[in-house]
């Protein structure tokens, strides 16, 4: 498994969030990104399908992968638009799943001409 993260930068020197993956199964072709935006001002920017869009374009240029997965709770629906957007897809819902009573968003795609996923 391989693990990494990188901080996104907002204003000159501002950190405002990460973007990383783990579980990187190269042999199974499969790995999990993620990305958070930790300053609540810059939600809803574009910063998060920016730092996802770049970071699948990564894993799939630079590793055999034919797969991606991501989880989240179903009721983030920004993290839900963003992931869609992606080409990312719900395959299933794990129910009471921590506090939540709900949570769970799986996508799956294959590199595109842009380097993003798709459906
Ligand atoms: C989830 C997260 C990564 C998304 O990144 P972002 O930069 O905020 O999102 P983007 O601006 O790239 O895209 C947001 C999408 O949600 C939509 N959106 C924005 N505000 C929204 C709201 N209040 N409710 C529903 N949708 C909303 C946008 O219109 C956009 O969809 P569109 O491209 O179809 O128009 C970021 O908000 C974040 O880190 N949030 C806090 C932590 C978190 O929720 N992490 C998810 C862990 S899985």
């Amino acid at each position: 498994m391989i693990n990494r993260t990188v901080s996104l930068g907002g204003a000159v020197g501002q950190v405002i969030g990460m973007a990383d993956y783990r579980d990187l199964d190269p042999y199974a072709g499969v790995a999990t990104p993620g990305v958070t935006i930790g300053e609540r001002e810059f939600w809803g920017r574009g910063h998060g399908s920016d730092a996802l869009r770049l970071l699948v374009g990564h894993l799939f240029g630079a590793y055999s992968l034919s797969r991606l997965e991501l989880d989240t709770w179903s009721g983030n629906e920004r993290a839900v638009r963003a992931f869609t957007r992606l080409g990312f897809h719900e395959e299933g819902r794990r129910r009471s799943a921590g506090k939540r009573d709900n949570a769970a968003r799986r996508g799956a795609g294959q590199p595109g001409p842009g380097g993003t996923s798709q459906r």
